[in-house]
């Protein structure tokens, strides 16, 4: 399975995200990866459903909407509604997970549970066959530029077995700390989709297409 490659625009010039958008696209990402942060779920704050939507003419790529929130129904439309393609959600703050879990789907979205590093990845037990994707974050969401947490691999061996068992073709993604010397690991443990904001848009080589291919390589 060939390895898709999320660039994460928190990392990317803010007064530019439009053409930042389109040059990560240029440089080969598969889809586009858009934290969205309340303040209170994460102690950071980005934007909401009007930024997603004016930066939806600069790519055909899938928008893939990380809500770091505490979601309610209507907020959770407004971003299906802004032009995001796949929207993952957290079941730590959220008592009705499985509900906004289905009504991602109803909306015609592809559903993604994401789950923080001090969570038991059993939470999932419940969701697989609610989730068209797995978001495992690699370090504490809020911030860009932490570094991978180890103890991840484990975490993701077991969600990839999972996955296997059920016979589902659920998306394994990965968020946080993800750069060209941990890919090879998170890749190794059975993940197939790699979100990166400082690896590409802080690269030192500065070339978005190189730093996506390294991710996409593992090399
Ligand atoms: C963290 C966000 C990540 C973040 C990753 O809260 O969910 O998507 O942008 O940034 P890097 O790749 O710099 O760790
Ligand atoms: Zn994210």
């Amino acid at each position: 399975m060939s390895v898709l490659i999320s660039p994460s625009v928190l990392a990317a010039d803010f007064a530019r995200l439009g053409e930042e958008v389109r040059a990560v696209d240029e440089a080969g990402a598969d889809m586009i990866h858009l934290d969205i942060m309340d303040g209170h779920f994460v102690p950071n704050l980005t934007v909401g459903p009007d930024v997603v939507k004016a930066l939806r003419p600069y790519s055909d790529k899938p928008f893939d909407v990380h809500l770091m929130i505490t979601p309610n129904p209507a907020i959770v439309e407004s971003f299906a509604e802004a032009g995001a393609d796949l929207i993952s959600v957290h079941p730590e703050p959220d008592p009705h997970i499985h509900r906004t879990l289905q009504a991602i789907r109803a909306m015609g979205k592809k559903a993604g549970a994401a789950i923080n590093p001090g969570t038991p990845v059993e939470i999932l037990e419940p969701l697989y066959e609610l989730c068209d994707v797995i978001l495992v974050m690699s370090v504490n969401p809020g911030f860009g530029g932490q570094s991978f947490m180890p103890a991840s691999v484990e975490r993701i061996r077991h969600i990839r077995r999972r996955i296997d068992e059920l016979g589902l073709d659920t998306i394994l993604e990965v968020d946080g700390g993800v750069n060209p010397e941990t890919a090879p690991k998170i890749i190794g443990a059975g993940a197939h989709a790699l979100v990166a904001g400082t690896a590409i848009f802080r690269s030192k080589e500065n070339s978005y297409a190189k730093a996506v291919e390294r991710l996409r390589l593992g090399t």
